[in-house]
């Protein structure tokens, strides 16, 4: 098995960094009038989970076969039909692929109607390193003004962006990615004032992207 998530499915299926958050109560509140919606990345399927409770007819995919997802594929291909879902969210996932420009236009191309992103946005070139050593797989985590660029690129409208801070436990964090050790250490270090009394907080990005606008 060449990626590194399906090995991972249960630990992100547990994450209290992902089970929870102000992020998931704000992608269930900006799907609102939705009847469809395709959660992208899905891993542990919170966002799915959150969906369906809120009454949504909900597609999983993640090119993880381990996380069990409805559809194996990347983000940067999708094989949906054109606007085959009323709502596009994608959580907590961006800053691992490999073409986050091809994944926001396959995300626009198949959107009828939305697409939601939450990722955690760029804290600085300290917290980029901190994130590789942690986990390989993390390619960047982008700043508020390339996501712009990248939603309006792809030919969507911004109508919300919002920032929230998120706090999860620190140890959870690192062992999720099999991160000890020195290496550990070095990213306690990385992160300096973002890990306190045995949480670490990250900063994130949501936004509420439409067609047409
Ligand atoms: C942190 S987990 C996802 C978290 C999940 N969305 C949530 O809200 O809890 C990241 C997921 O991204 C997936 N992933 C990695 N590269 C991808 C790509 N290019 N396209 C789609 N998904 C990808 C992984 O398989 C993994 O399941």
């Amino acid at each position: 098995m060449s990626e590194p998530w399906s090995a991972r499915a249960a630990a992100y299926v547990e994450s209290d960094a992902h089970r929870e958050g102000a992020d998931l109560d704000l992608l269930v509140a900006w799907a609102e009038g939705a009847s469809t919606a395709l959660d992208v990345a899905t891993g542990g399927g919170h966002v799915a989970r959150r969906l369906r409770d809120a009454g949504l007819e909900v597609v999983t995919c993640d090119p993880a076969p381990g996380m069990g997802p409805d559809v194996i594929c990347h983000a940067e291909h999708l094989p949906f039909a054109d606007t085959s879902f009323d709502v596009v969210a994608c959580r907590t996932a961006a800053h691992h692929f490999a073409d986050v420009r091809a994944a926001v236009r396959e995300m626009a191309r198949v959107a009828g109607d939305r697409v939601l992103i939450v990722d955690t946005v760029h804290m600085g070139d300290d917290v980029e390193r901190a994130e590789v050593l942690r986990d390989p797989s993390h390619v960047r985590n982008y700043t508020d003004a390339e996501w712009r660029e990248l939603v309006l690129g792809a030919g969507l409208g911004l109508d919300d962006v919002r920032f929230l801070e998120h706090t999860f436990d620190a140890t959870a964090w690192l062992a999720r990615t099999g991160c000890e050790g020195d290496e550990a250490e070095r990213v306690v270090a990385l992160l300096g004032g973002r890990i306190a009394d045995g949480r670490v907080t990250l900063d994130k990005i949501a936004i509420r992207a439409v067609r047409g606008a």
